[in-house]
């Protein structure tokens, strides 16, 4: 379905009874909504799920340029106004997460609980930063679909290409159906967003921290270094999984998540 926000047409998709508690689901870069789909087929009996392609990815509008974190922040709130979600649960992964740490800041009374999946709450290091701009420049220089070919190593762990192969396919389609620009602005977006790590202490929901065992771009170390942030915040560690946990051991990360809001929402 689609909605216009803040001036461009959002791609997304809403399950669920009408009358059950929101769940919004961010997704990671440089990926779309679609890489929720374990997550919104297991959720949807008990709750009412939106997941949303972010803007200049999957088949959202691309905006205008030069893009801040806080703009992705804005949308996600002005979706959920626009779907009448007055408040929802909100669960992000890696770039997700960013930005459900940002919005869940700037309006704490739109949100019910939080789940940081394989993400952080520091800004970009220097070393990051100039990282992006690399990043932006090979994907000028080879398209999407080489950059992503590149990327999905650093995305999974070694064994789960091996147990899952179709995996690997499903998410070269996910990451071709971006545009190059969309994925750039993205990338300049993370590399100036700000730290949120002196908000954590500050955060008085239920909050639930995910990270792959086998994560390489946020390892188990920094999740924990969040969760201890957070007042009586969980931490979970999924098996047989790397930065994509949600997708490389579905059946795991389903069962904490839905313990977790079910709980949180009683
Ligand atoms: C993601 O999965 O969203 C990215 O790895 C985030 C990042 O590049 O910082």
């Amino acid at each position: 379905m689609k909605a216009k926000v803040n001036s461009i047409s959002m791609d997304y998709s809403l399950d669920g009874p009408a009358k059950a508690r929101a769940v919004v689901l961010v997704h990671g870069f440089p990926l779309g909504r679609a890489s929720w789909k374990p997550q919104v087929e297991a959720l949807k009996k008990d709750f009412r799920v939106l997941a949303y392609d972010l803007r200049g990815m999957g088949r959202s509008g691309l905006g205008k340029a030069p893009l801040l974190l806080e703009q992705y922040a804005d949308d996600l709130l002005a979706l959920m106004s626009r779907l009448k979600l007055e408040k929802a649960a909100l669960c992000g992964l890696s770039m997700g997460g960013y930005i459900a740490l940002r919005a869940l800041q700037k309006a704490p009374e739109r949100f019910w609980a939080l789940a940081l999946a394989d993400t952080r709450a520091e800004a970009d290091s220097d070393e990051a930063r100039l990282k992006r701009a690399a990043g932006i420049a090979a994907l000028r220089r080879k398209g999407v679909a080489a950059y992503g070919a590149a990327m999905l190593p650093s995305l999974l762990a070694p064994g789960s290409l091996k147990s899952n192969p179709s995996l690997g396919s499903s998410l070269i389609r996910i990451i071709c159906a971006n545009k190059a620009d969309g994925l750039a602005n993205a990338l300049a977006a993370m590399a100036g967003r700000t730290d949120s790590t002196a908000a954590l202490a500050g955060f008085k929901l239920p909050v639930l921290v995910l990270a792959g065992e086998l994560d390489k771009l946020t390892p188990p170390e920094t999740a924990e270094g969040m969760a201890v942030r957070v007042p009586g915040a969980r931490l979970e560690l999924i098996p047989n999984a790397g930065h994509l946990s949600n997708l490389e051991n579905p059946g795991h990360f389903n069962g904490v998540l839905l313990e977790f809001l079910k709980k949180a929402a009683a």
